[in-house]
């Protein structure tokens, strides 16, 4: 009896043994038929099924494509999951699909993290997306705009020196410090303030957390450990990157659901603080009798015709610090690791500096100045064709389209691989060389179709002229009240991929200049 049951019991596990192995090799077989009689076939390594190439991914998007181009040539595709991603490496295919407003669609990961349909960045949803992106045309992407960056990147600018000067140094004027640390710091609040005219004080809250032993008075800011919030934007892109990359199967995996857990709650945190800063604006505006007249991004939402959600708020001003912060401050990084390393340059840009803002170094800088400074402009160009922060784009059809001959299905997925269009020499005179001489001839106009440090399109970065006024102005302040140098002359410039390039650990030496 009791030998009858097991033996019966064998069989049974044995048929379903026998069952599953059927059923996967008759999904293996499927798939591989279905890959290898594919639409329009485009080399690229070969995907195992469900999870694609992921293991192949070495989480450097911009390395990850460029091994692939050197193997598969200027278009090729690879398998993020069980999604098709086709990659496209010259200007002249990039043109034509920066034209589409849709940069991904939306797919389960990214609605998992909340990202899909909603904000900026991520939104898939064309209706959705335009309505919050013209509050930005309306706003920070203003000549006004332009004018109170200028301003108030001084004001920061000064609060910055002050601690600064309280660093500690061995050697005398000279002092030592990690700039990126700084810089991020700078640019998060600068971002802050444009869209919301509040203050975190991010700057001395970072300030007094590295120097414990010699605080400074901290004057309250709306966000409580301001200098961490940077933290949470290395965070949400990290998430951005995980969700939207890692099948749902390998995320829900037990190896990975503790990363996946606490990319959730990180951001359920972020948002906290900015639903708080919301809704005590939106009080105030309506206990208010008087009509409000300012031009800040979050009071022109609340003060709309049409009603939007505190949360649809929170997350466009959330992809506005992120998508305005850690990109200005690495930027900044690449402009300042170029002129440590091409001492000529960075003299004649001081020059240009002399020239354009005269002598008196206390002056105030105004937009007019900063717009005249053409060779300072040259460099910011220049770094950022070397070192494009996002130097992977995206974008997805939401008609078929035909690109170098390929037609693809509505909804493909593009990489366009601008650090490749960016050195290509194809494109440029002596690539690998940082020349900002380049960007002076004016009749070279064809540089322009295949530079894409700001993107392109309906989608083009909506901060563009915000993060060229901070940074010239920060740049020029730098430069004309201080000698700065490069404390690692040789190391390449360290940065951490996710999504954008992360600058970190970029440590210089500043003395005030004679
Ligand atoms: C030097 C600094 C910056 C760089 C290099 C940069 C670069 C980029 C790039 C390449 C894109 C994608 C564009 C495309 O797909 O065509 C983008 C989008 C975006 N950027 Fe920037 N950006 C910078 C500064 C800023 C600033 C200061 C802000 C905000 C104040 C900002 C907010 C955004 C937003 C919200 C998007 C998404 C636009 C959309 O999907 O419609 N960026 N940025
Ligand atoms: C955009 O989508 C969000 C989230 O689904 C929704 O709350 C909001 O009303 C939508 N906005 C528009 C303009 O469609
Ligand atoms: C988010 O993650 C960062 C970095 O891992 C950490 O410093 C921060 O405390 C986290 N915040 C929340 C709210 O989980
Ligand atoms: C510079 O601008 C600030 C405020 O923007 C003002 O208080 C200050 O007086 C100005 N300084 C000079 C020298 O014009
Ligand atoms: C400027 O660009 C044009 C067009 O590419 C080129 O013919 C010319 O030689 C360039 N001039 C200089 C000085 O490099």
């Amino acid at each position: 009896m009791f030998l009858k049951s097991l033996l019966s019991f064998e069989t049974s596990t044995m048929n379903y043994f026998l069952l599953f192995i059927i059923g996967l090799a008759t999904y293996v077989g499927l798939f591989y038929y279905r890959y290898f009689t594919r639409q329009s076939p485009l080399p690229g390594p070969i995907p195992l099924p469900i999870i694609g190439n992921v293991l192949q991914y070495t989480g450097d998007a911009g390395k990850f494509v460029e091994a692939l181009r050197l193997i598969y040539g200027d278009i090729f595709e690879f398998y993020s999951g069980t999604r098709r991603v086709v990659c496209v490496c010259r200007s002249e295919m990039a043109g034509k699909l920066f034209n589409s407003p849709l940069r991904v669609h939306s797919n389960d990961g990214l609605d998992e993290y909340g990202m899909s349909n909603k904000g900026i960045l991520f939104n898939s949803d064309y209706d959705n997306w335009s309505t919050h992106r013209r509050f930005l045309q309306k706003t920070i992407a203003t000549p006004q705009s332009s004018k109170e960056t200028v301003e108030f990147t001084q004001t920061l600018f000064q609060e910055m020196e002050k601690l600064w000067k309280r660093v500690d140094s061995n050697d005398g004027d000279v002092k030592e410090i990690d700039f990126t640390g700084w810089l991020s710091r700078f640019t998060f609040e600068n971002t802050l303030f444009l869209m919301t005219k509040l203050r975190a004080h991010a700057l001395t809250n970072y300030y007094n957390a590295i120097n414990p032993q010699n605080k400074v008075v901290e004057p309250e800011g709306t966000i409580p450990k301001s200098h961490s919030y940077i933290e949470i934007f290395k965070t949400a892109f990290e998430g951005a990157h995980f969700f939207l990359l890692t099948p749902k199967l390998l995320r829900n995996s037990p190896g990975m659901r503790e990363t996946r857990n606490r990319l959730l709650s990180n951001k359920t945190g972020a948002s906290t603080n900015l639903l708080k800063i919301i809704e005590e604006r939106r009080t105030q505006i309506e206990k208010s009798n008087e009509k409000i007249d300012s031009n800040d991004l979050l009071t022109k939402f609340l003060t709309a015709n049409e009603k939007i959600s505190d949360d649809d708020i929170r997350a466009t001003i959330m992809d506005l610090l992120l998508g305005g912060t850690l990109t200005t401050a690495s930027t900044l990084s690449a402009i300042v690791y170029y002129l440590g390393h091409n001492p000529k340059v960075q003299k004649r840009m001081v020059q240009e500096l002399d020239d354009v803002l005269g002598s008196d170094r206390d002056s105030n800088i105004t937009i007019d100045q900063v717009n005249k400074l053409e060779y300072t402009d040259a460099i910011f160009k220049e770094a950022s064709r070397l070192f494009p922060t996002i130097p992977v784009n995206v974008r997805t059809n939401a008609e078929p389209n035909e690109i170098a001959g390929y037609k693809f299905p509505a909804k493909t997925q593009f990489l366009i691989d601008v650090e490749r269009i960016h050195r290509s020499p194809d494109y440029w005179t002596d690539p690998d060389t940082f020349n900002p001489d380049r960007w002076l001839n004016k009749s070279d106009t064809k540089m322009y179709s295949s530079y894409y440090q700001f993107g392109g399109g309906a989608r083009e970065c909506p901060g563009k002229k915000m993060a060229l006024a901070e940074v010239k102005t920060l740049i020029a302040l730098l430069y004309r009240n201080y000698d700065i140098e490069l404390v690692d002359k040789v190391s390449p410039l360290n940065y951490k991929y996710d999504f954008i390039k992360i600058v970190q650990g970029l440590e210089i030496k500043i003395k005030p200049r004679n």
